[in-house]
């Protein structure tokens, strides 16, 4: 590591704090001069390092910049997010993730993204990403398993996700079966999951968890009409959060719930955030609408549904598609 990318790291972790040029210096072991234009050679890239004569230097708490550094410098993970690779711009995280996997990255490695293009939603829908204000990030995961795992990825990608921001923010977020996160009301993280079947079609080749999260203020980037469901963190709560430590705090807990999938303990936390449950739902399995209660998840990840006949339905992510939901969310 050299003087620049050392000096990165630790104001990245004085979670704030002014560290003066001489503990710099003497921590590097470089002379204090040679801290200076390490200072200046990141604030040219972009870094706002702040400086008090008195005090020293720190890493601003608003800093902006989404880095490979920065996310590393946050990062406890042992495989997931060590090989990172931080785009200004991109089409779409998981299409440059799936083309990394088909070249064989490890397991772990992860893609992030400022913007995205051609940012994608579940059912070939938009996913609006402009840039400063998000996190885009794509996770290849290599699972010993079945194709139908996929959704338990999800779901375990969907408690990683709410965790993660509530530690951040110490606010609590709701999950939306099966992979939208609410603040508020209003959707501030999808989740895209996409798996390509080995050559037998049994299992898994490789998997890419998207996620997009709305951390800074949207408005004035969404148009009218997704501002109505969609949010960010900034907007709901007030708080400006720190994208590359958000990145890094999703990826550690995503390495503890995907470490084994069969594992179901976060099955408890996304129950305890799934805002559908208590609800009537119309969902579409293939062309057919039908209506129900829904009454809870199931050991599968599956949403329960009672429906006005007295029978109960399971409905997987994959066969399911909610079409709507009668009480207004909270
Ligand atoms: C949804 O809401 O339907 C899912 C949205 C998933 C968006 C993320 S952003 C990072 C990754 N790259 C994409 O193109 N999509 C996912």
């Amino acid at each position: 590591m050299n003087v620049k990318e050392s000096l990165l790291n630790t104001l990245a972790a004085s979670g704030g704090e002014y560290i003066s040029g001489a503990a710099l210096a003497e921590k590097l072991g470089v002379s204090r001069n040679a801290v200076w234009k390490a200072v200046k050679a990141l604030q040219t890239e972009g870094y706002t390092i702040e400086s008090v004569t008195s005090k020293g230097y720190r890493l601003a708490m608003n800093n902006n910049r989404l880095s490979e550094k920065l996310i590393t410098a946050h990062l406890n993970t042992k495989l997931l997010g060590r090989q990172l690779k931080v785009f200004d711009e991109i089409n779409s995280t998981n299409t440059a993730a799936k083309e990394l996997a088909s070249g064989g990255a490890p397991h772990g490695t992860a893609v992030v993204a400022d913007t995205q293009t051609m940012g994608r939603g579940r059912l070939g829908r938009t996913f609006v990403s402009p840039a400063g204000t998000g996190i885009y990030l794509s996770v290849i995961l290599h699972p010993d398993l079945e194709l139908e795992a996929t959704s338990m990825m999800t779901i375990a990608a969907s408690v990683a996700v709410a965790e993660a921001i509530e530690e951040l923010t110490g606010v609590p977020v709701q999950i939306k079966w099966v992979n939208d996160i609410y603040l508020g009301g209003k959707k501030i993280c999808g989740i895209l999951t996409e798996a390509s079947l080995g050559l037998e079609m049994k299992s898994l080749d490789y998997a890419v968890i998207g996620i997009g999260v709305n951390v800074r203020s949207v408005r004035g980037e969404f148009d009218s009409e997704l501002i109505q469901t969609a949010t960010s963190i900034e907007d709901e709560t007030g708080l400006v959060i720190d994208r590359n430590a958000l990145c890094a705090a999703i990826l550690d807990r995503l390495e503890v719930y995907t470490d084994d999938l069969r594992d179901r303990s976060f099955l408890k936390g996304y129950r305890r955030r799934e805002l559908l449950t208590g609800n009537d739902i119309t969902a579409m399995v293939g062309s057919q609408p039908f209506t129900g209660k829904a009454t809870g998840i199931d050991g599968n990840g599956n949403l329960i549904v009672e429906l006005p006949d007295g029978s109960v339905k399971h409905l997987g992510s994959g066969e399911a598609n909610l079409c709507r939901i009668k009480k207004h969310l909270p």
